[in-house]
């Protein structure tokens, strides 16, 4: 950037635009006065007020009602004092706007009424765009972003990578084997491009969308490509799906997470499919994944989210670990390897926070 035309120009970057956010500093891997920390399902069922609101409303109406789905957003950050806020929504309903009926069944996870069974189906599926189909999340970011613009907490906007949307399409909710996505994969590769292809459309649309809404940085969760695929699948049938949602993301000019879970037998090829910053699971120490991405990119992680369920002492162990790991390098932003279990006591979270700002406090 310093060096267009050969000549060593201003950088791209004045230090008067440098954010003043801990966790937008970090996502550009520039130095930090405390590391910041947020935490994957920070808003959710381990909360009492989250419960209350859960008695009164289902999920899918807390995150279409922008008013409800800002008061979820910001219940974690209002009680931990959170460096970001991520919008109170969900990976699969964007799926809706295509063609597929999406349900939460009580402690049995999302279903997929249609599932994707055929390639016709596959042809039958549309792409409109985000301001139709999810203007409720589109609200709820500019609802949370005003509200939290004087605190200087950025929010975070989401979506899910092509697989693990493909695969809820296709097995019709959570998989333990993925066999039916695997077969369709393996069976259909012209109807499984045309299908990654239209996901890909619709995710980017939204991503973007949300930047627009004001999300200040923007999170992919592929949840479950790296569970169901050995690295030459991956390579083959998804990488140049992900690389493609990531190029076209980049225009949003808002940090990128690339948050790609189970992936530690290929996490070189799984990062360099794109963005800013690497999400790094819990099954690795960060050091060692961190190598392996390389330093120079910024990285989120990776504490296991089970940590919290046992006595602070341990607990406390186990976060100072993946804080040494770390080492004070710039670019570490403070999170869980995967989302907060709903069992989760509420007063160790609240340490959790406590702690890391303690600690990193320089
Ligand atoms: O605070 C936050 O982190 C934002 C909220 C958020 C939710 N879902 C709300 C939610 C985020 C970031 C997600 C992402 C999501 N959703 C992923 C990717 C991340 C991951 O965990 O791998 C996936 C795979 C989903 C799909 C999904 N949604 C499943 C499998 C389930 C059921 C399992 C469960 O935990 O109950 C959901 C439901 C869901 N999404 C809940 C919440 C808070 C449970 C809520 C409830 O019933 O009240």
């Amino acid at each position: 950037m310093a060096e267009h035309h050969g000549v060593t120009t201003a950088p791209a970057i004045e230090p008067d635009t440098e954010p003043k956010s801990p966790f937008l500093r970090a996502c550009r891997g520039l130095p930090v006065d405390r590391t910041p920390v947020w935490l994957l399902r920070q808003a959710g069922r381990y909360q009492p007020e989250y419960r209350a609101l859960r008695e009164k409303h289902s999920l899918l109406e807390l995150i279409r009602i922008p008013e409800l789905a800002a008061e979820v957003t910001l219940l974690p950050v209002d009680a931990f004092g959170l460096d970001a806020a991520i919008v109170f929504a969900d990976i699969l309903p964007p799926l809706v706007g295509m063609g597929l009926e999406l349900d939460f069944v009580q402690g049995d996870g999302p279903r997929i009424g249609n599932p994707i069974e055929t390639t016709r189906d596959v042809d039958l599926l549309g792409t409109p765009p985000a301001e139709e189909t999810m203007a409720g999340t589109l609200g709820a970011i500019a609802l949370v972003r005003r509200e939290l613009e004087s605190r200087d907490v950025p929010v975070i906007g989401f979506a899910g990578a092509p697989f693990t949307l493909a695969s809820y399409a296709i097995e019709g909710g959570t998989s333990r084997d993925f066999s039916r996505t695997k077969a369709f994969m393996l069976s259909e590769p012209a109807a499984w491009k045309r299908l990654l292809g239209k996901l890909v459309t619709v995710q980017a649309h939204y991503l973007l969308a949300q930047a627009r809404a004001g999300a200040q940085a923007l999170q992919v969760f592929d949840s479950w490509a790296g569970r169901a695929l050995g690295r030459e699948d991956y390579l083959r049938y998804v990488a140049p799906h992900n690389r493609e949602l990531f190029a076209r993301v980049a225009a949003a000019d808002v940090p990128v997470v690339n948050f790609s879970l189970g992936v530690s037998a290929y996490l070189g090829e799984a990062a360099a499919c794109g963005g800013d910053v690497v999400g790094l699971d819990w099954t690795l120490p960060l050091d060692e994944a961190w190598e392996r991405v390389g330093f120079d990119t910024p990285v989120q992680g990776n504490l296991d989210p089970v940590s919290l369920l046992v006595p602070w002492r341990e607990l406390q162990v186990r976060i100072d670990d993946v804080l040494d790991r770390a080492d004070g390098r710039p670019g570490h932003i403070f999170n869980v390897g995967h989302g907060l279990v709903p069992q989760t006591p509420v007063g160790n979270v609240r340490r959790l926070v406590e702690h890391v700002r303690e600690r990193t406090s320089r």
